[in-house]
């Protein structure tokens, strides 16, 4: 039985594997529709989400699958003191597989190994989220035809942002790829991250807190919220959460065919102003993540 924890629980061929699959899914979408007939997909989310959430239930259900779970820890036992494991030995005998969020870091691993059924991390914490990071995979492949030779712009929050960590971790793996690190300092890559993934992979990597001065050379810019929930006061959060606005004046900066990417919620990191810019794929990216979720729940249920 296979779990998904950490992106590189997966091989590049089978994140290759996943993303033919979610293209087939994206032509083919009929052929799909019975295959998860009287499975069922159990969410358990202890943290807020829309997308992530709902879109692994619509994955699902465009299978031919059912979905049931909750949607906040105070409505679930967790709120009457059980702990993760307890709750997932019991809903693993009730579903076929399980997608979960949870704020502490390792709460799915450790859900693993006490679940019959296949775990899917939906985010921990800060620390990953493999399934968005397949979402961002996806829309690379998709928009820039390649994983490789990439200069990869991350901005923002890229202390809390689980999405980062999960991102640099998938492209490390990819030969030319090169990480722009944008962010204020106190926001900067977590030690681990950079050490596991950049330096023991003689990765090239800039560091700056400059926007402007990074736009010019990328490829992708991948655009992050200031993590609020994840900080101890509030007034670090209000000196730091607008350190960075992408708007079209800035966007003349960048190459003509840089991508911009953002895993959403957007706060006021992205003006809606440069929604139009045909550069701006992250609407494009939140509906490629209910694709390759369903590659994702057909692989783990050994249906592909
Ligand atoms: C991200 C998350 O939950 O980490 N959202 C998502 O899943 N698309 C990013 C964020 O909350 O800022």
């Amino acid at each position: 039985m296979r779990h998904l924890i950490n992106i590189l629980d997966l091989t590049t061929e089978e994140i290759d594997q996943l993303v033919r699959t979610a293209c087939d899914i994206i032509d083919n979408p009929v052929k799909y529709r019975d295959i998860c007939r009287y499975k069922k997909l159990a969410t358990l989310f202890f943290e807020p989400s829309t997308r992530t959430r709902l879109s692994f239930e619509a994955a699902m259900l465009e299978l031919g699958g059912s979905v049931l779970g909750f949607s906040e820890a105070s409505s679930s036992s967790a709120s009457k003191g059980e702990s993760v494991a307890d709750t997932v030995k019991v809903v693993s005998a009730y579903a076929d597989i399980i997608a979960m969020r949870h704020p502490k870091e390792g709460a799915p691993m450790v859900a693993a190994t006490k679940s019959d059924v296949p775990i899917i991390n939906a985010g921990d914490g800060g620390h990953y989220h493999p399934t968005q990071t397949l979402t961002d995979l996806l829309t690379i492949a998709r928009e820039k035809g390649t994983f490789e030779n990439l200069t990869i712009g991350l901005c923002g929050d890229l202390k809390f942002g689980r999405t980062v960590h999960s991102l640099i971790a998938a492209m490390s793996r990819y030969t030319g790829v090169k990480f722009v690190l944008i962010s204020p300092v106190e926001l900067k890559l977590p030690g681990y991250v950079k050490a596991d993934y950049i330096k023991s992979k003689g990765i090239p990597y800039e560091q700056t807190t400059s926007l402007e001065a990074a736009l010019p050379s990328l490829d992708v810019l991948y655009m992050t919220r200031v993590q609020r929930e994840r900080f101890f006061n509030e007034e670090d959060y209000l000196r730091l959460k607008d350190s960075y606005v992408l708007t079209p004046e800035k966007m003349q900066l960048a190459k003509k065919d840089m991508i911009v990417l953002h895993p959403l919620p957007r706060v006021n990191e992205i003006s809606t102003a440069v929604d139009d810019d045909p550069r701006a794929a992250y609407f494009r990216q939140a509906k490629n993540g209910k694709y390759i979720r369903m590659a994702l729940i057909l692989k783990l249920l050994e249906e592909i």
